[in-house]
């Protein structure tokens, strides 16, 4: 620990090598686990830079309590967590890790497109519960991707990133607004993939009339921000059969999962798992602590924020 360095809050233990190059630059002081909003206006109080995590709201109340912030450094590419309008204002940098994680979210997002389409986790329920009576010519089909067509809501970095991967299955990628307009992507689209960042604009953009449009035998992913969707209307979707699956990352109030969700079996369900790869955590923790040093240093951040971006 730098005694006189800049003070930092980190809100989550890191890996020693990533904390050392922290403490050799920075006064640090690490929470060993989640802080409550109090608690955290508390800790913050003193201190020139924060390094937190998605589950940490940095709200104006947050900020307000911080007159010395100069850094926010959120470990994870999506920034819903934080008022950057706000921060802004005060002049307190924000930034976030992209780049890092595109290839695991991406290789998550293809996992749950495989795992819908081929009933992988209701597969696996079912040999578990010693329901499996064998190998059956009609047993559990599923649905094959090659020759289908994948539509990304999302032109960031990890949307690009899942549809590079399309033609490896046979399938075609499109993107809404640059091949075409939301609603033919929702029509037309076999596999429907949210890779979007959340803004009051991308807010429940799949809502009843969205689902209404898709094709019976389509299947919705998100591995981007759960309110996305409005899970009520998607249960209510998948009740009606008006999609055939849908395969979770993320959820309107995490950890909390729509108690209508839990029955179906046409639902895989992941615990917000996207950047969840030894690698690619390593690499974001790394990002977020060289953004902080950088700014504490009187040097521009490796990664701030773009407000308003996909
Ligand atoms: C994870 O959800 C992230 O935004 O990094």
């Amino acid at each position: 620990m730098t005694a006189g360095g800049p003070r930092v809050l980190l809100t989550r233990r890191v890996p020693s090598s990533i904390l050392e190059k922290l403490e050799a630059a920075c006064d640090v002081q690490l929470e060993e686990s989640a802080l409550t909003p109090e608690q955290l206006r508390e800790r913050i109080r003193d201190k020139q830079g924060l390094i937190c995590v998605l589950t940490d709201r940095v709200d104006e109340p947050l900020l307000d309590a911080a007159p010395e912030l100069k850094v926010v450094a959120n470990i994870a590419v999506g920034y819903d967590n934080i008022d950057a309008p706000a921060a802004a204002r005060r002049g307190v940098v924000v930034t976030n890790t992209p780049d890092v994680l595109t290839e695991a979210t991406a290789e998550l997002t293809w996992a749950l497109i495989l795992a819908a389409a081929r009933r992988i986790a209701e597969g696996d329920r079912l040999v578990r519960r010693g329901a499996w009576k064998g190998w059956a010519i009609d047993f559990m089909l599923g649905t094959e991707l090659r020759g289908k067509q994948l539509g990304i809501i999302g032109r960031g970095r990890i949307g690009r990133a899942v549809a590079a991967k399309a033609a490896a299955f046979g399938m075609t990628a499109v993107f809404a607004k640059q091949d075409m307009s939301i609603d033919e992507l929702l029509i037309s689209s076999d596999v429907i993939s949210i890779n979007t960042s959340l803004r009051p604009d991308t807010r429940h953009l799949i809502d009843r009339r969205a689902l209404m449009r898709m094709k019976r035998s389509a299947i919705l992913v998100n591995t981007a921000r759960g309110p996305v969707i409005d899970e009520e209307a998607l249960a209510w979707g998948l009740q009606e059969h008006l999609i055939a699956a849908a395969a979770l990352d993320v959820y309107e109030k995490e950890p909390i999962v729509h108690e209508a969700l839990l029955t179906m079996e046409n639902v895989v369900l992941a615990p917000h798992l996207g950047s969840a790869t030894r690698e690619t955590r390593t690499a974001m923790i790394d990002l977020a602590v060289r953004n902080v040093i950088e700014v504490l240093q009187g040097r521009e951040p490796l990664t701030p924020v773009k407000p308003g971006r996909a």
